[in-house]
């Protein structure tokens, strides 16, 4: 049995290995009500009694999560030479890494909480599991969408781990964890709030926690979904990618133009040193006066004719498309010679091109749904173009709203937003078992 002791907060052991990344996370979770030994017996202990509370309370459960630790190994090496993920090798390393990386969590949590007899690691390698037991109260970990053999790696550490020490485990699903980036509290009152007095743009980067409705557009190498939420854990797919995720055309796009991979942020950082430099000609060519179209969102733009489409912009739904960009990319770029400057101009077109569609079609459902918070996760949610465009509209258009953007470490995968998803499930599910969890390639939110 789970051993939680009534003074203490809560400590989560999170583990994510959906795609190319092994990571693990150790959360602790700070709340008056939780740290109080009856409502941390009534909620974490028998959270299906929570159906009597009203929305209103779950609401104003602005809970405090703190990142202990969160060790993030990455393949990205093993699997440029491929252009892309290399599934049976991505699991055969997660295999490799995932003791290590979890040994390296505790080791972090150890020195955060300043542990360093008879630690968290020792507990572990010792097999004194009750006493492990003792320190970590929940196992969180991603069980969909993902490779298959992937999820596996992580799903089956956790089982193994559930099995001998009773901890129960939540499972997480990954894009839960994107949006979830958005509710970790001790980002919001360290890094991010000194930052935000340097920079006046940051003003427009809330420094609470969302509020609901919220709408989440999640945007990684796998997914492009734009999410309407309620309350915690209720989510209404509005719109998606109907082919390439906004990721994955990044990466395409980048090996097209031999960038390597992962395409993202190399086409990011190419097309921002565009910008810098070709400042002056763009100027010139009205690129920074705002453009009033599409239901009054202002979007930048270079000219009056891109050279690259923005699909589905003006349909009357929230679906996005990215595969046809991609192949007049393909043409555009066919029978030419790619110099350095091409490549950096075809960059610079091309994310115009993605994050013109993704701002415009998140703002237009943001005024639809009448939303209180914009937040965003994925990847792609790290691109600094994206970042701006999203700053500078909805500051203009929306001054109502209030706009969330993770800090980049928690924007591409990593395990502590699993751990964050798996706080606020808590709150609204029971945690299960080790037999009963199993890993999926596909499910839905
Ligand atoms: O969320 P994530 O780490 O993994 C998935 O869930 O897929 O997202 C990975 C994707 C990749 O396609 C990568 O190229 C893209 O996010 N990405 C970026 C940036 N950083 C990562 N895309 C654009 N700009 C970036 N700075
Ligand atoms: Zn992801």
């Amino acid at each position: 049995m789970t051993n939680i002791s009534s003074k203490k907060p809560i400590k989560i052991l999170a583990i994510e290995s959906s795609c190319d990344e092994t990571s693990a996370a150790v959360l602790e979770v700070c709340h008056p009500e939780f740290i109080s030994g009856s409502h941390k017996e009534k909620i974490l202990k028998h959270p299906s009694r929570l159906e009597n509370q009203s929305e209103a309370e779950v609401q104003n459960d602005n809970l405090n999560i703190k990142i202990l630790s969160n060790v993030v190994s990455s393949q990205v090496k093993l699997h440029s030479k491929y252009g892309g993920v290399y599934p049976e090798l991505a699991s055969r390393e997660h295999v490799k890494n995932i003791i290590p990386v979890l040994e390296a969590t505790l080791q972090q949590t150890n020195s955060r909480t300043q542990k360093r007899k008879n630690n968290l690691v020792h507990k572990f390698i010792s097999s004194s599991v009750s006493k492990f037991s003792n320190e970590i109260d929940y196992l969180a970990v991603t069980t969909t969408p993902g490779l298959i053999g992937s999820l596996l790696a992580g799903v089956n550490t956790v089982k193994t781990l559930s099995f001998t020490t009773s901890i129960p485990i939540i499972p997480v699903n990954h894009l839960e964890g994107h949006i979830y980036a958005n509710f970790i509290t001790d980002e919001l009152t360290n890094e991010k709030t000194k930052k935000r007095k340097k920079h006046p743009v940051h003003k427009f980067i809330s420094s609470s926690v969302p509020e609901f409705p919220l709408l989440a557009l999640v945007v990684s190498g796998g997914h492009t979904s734009l999410i309407y939420m309620k309350d915690h854990i209720d989510y209404k797919i509005i719109g998606e990618t109907i082919d390439d995720a906004a990721g994955e055309a990044y990466d395409k796009v980048a090996k097209m133009l031999g960038l390597g991979y992962p395409g993202g942020p190399i086409i990011d950082a190419i097309a921002s040193k565009f910008l810098i430099s070709n400042s002056k000609f763009l100027k010139k060519s009205q690129y920074f006066k705002s453009k009033i179209r599409n239901n009054n969102l202002a979007i930048e733009q270079f000219g009056n004719s891109p050279l690259f489409p923005r699909p589905l912009i003006n349909k009357n739904n929230f679906n996005f498309s990215f595969s046809g960009l991609k192949t007049a990319v393909l043409y555009y770029a066919k029978d030419k010679k790619i110099t350095k400057n091409l490549q950096a101009k075809i960059a610079y077109e091309f994310q115009e091109a993605v994050t013109d569609v993704l701002v415009t079609k998140t703002l237009k459902a943001a005024q639809k749904y009448k939303v209180k918070s914009i937040i965003l996760g994925g990847g792609v949610a790290a691109n600094s173009r994206l970042r701006n465009k999203f700053k500078s509209n909805v500051k203009c258009q929306m001054s109502n709203v209030s706009l969330h953007i993770p800090p980049i470490k928690y924007c591409t995968d990593n395990a502590a937003v699993i751990g964050a998803a798996a706080v606020y499930k808590l709150l609204k599910e029971k945690p299960v078992k080790w037999y009963d969890i199993e890993a999926k390639a596909n499910s839905e939110l």
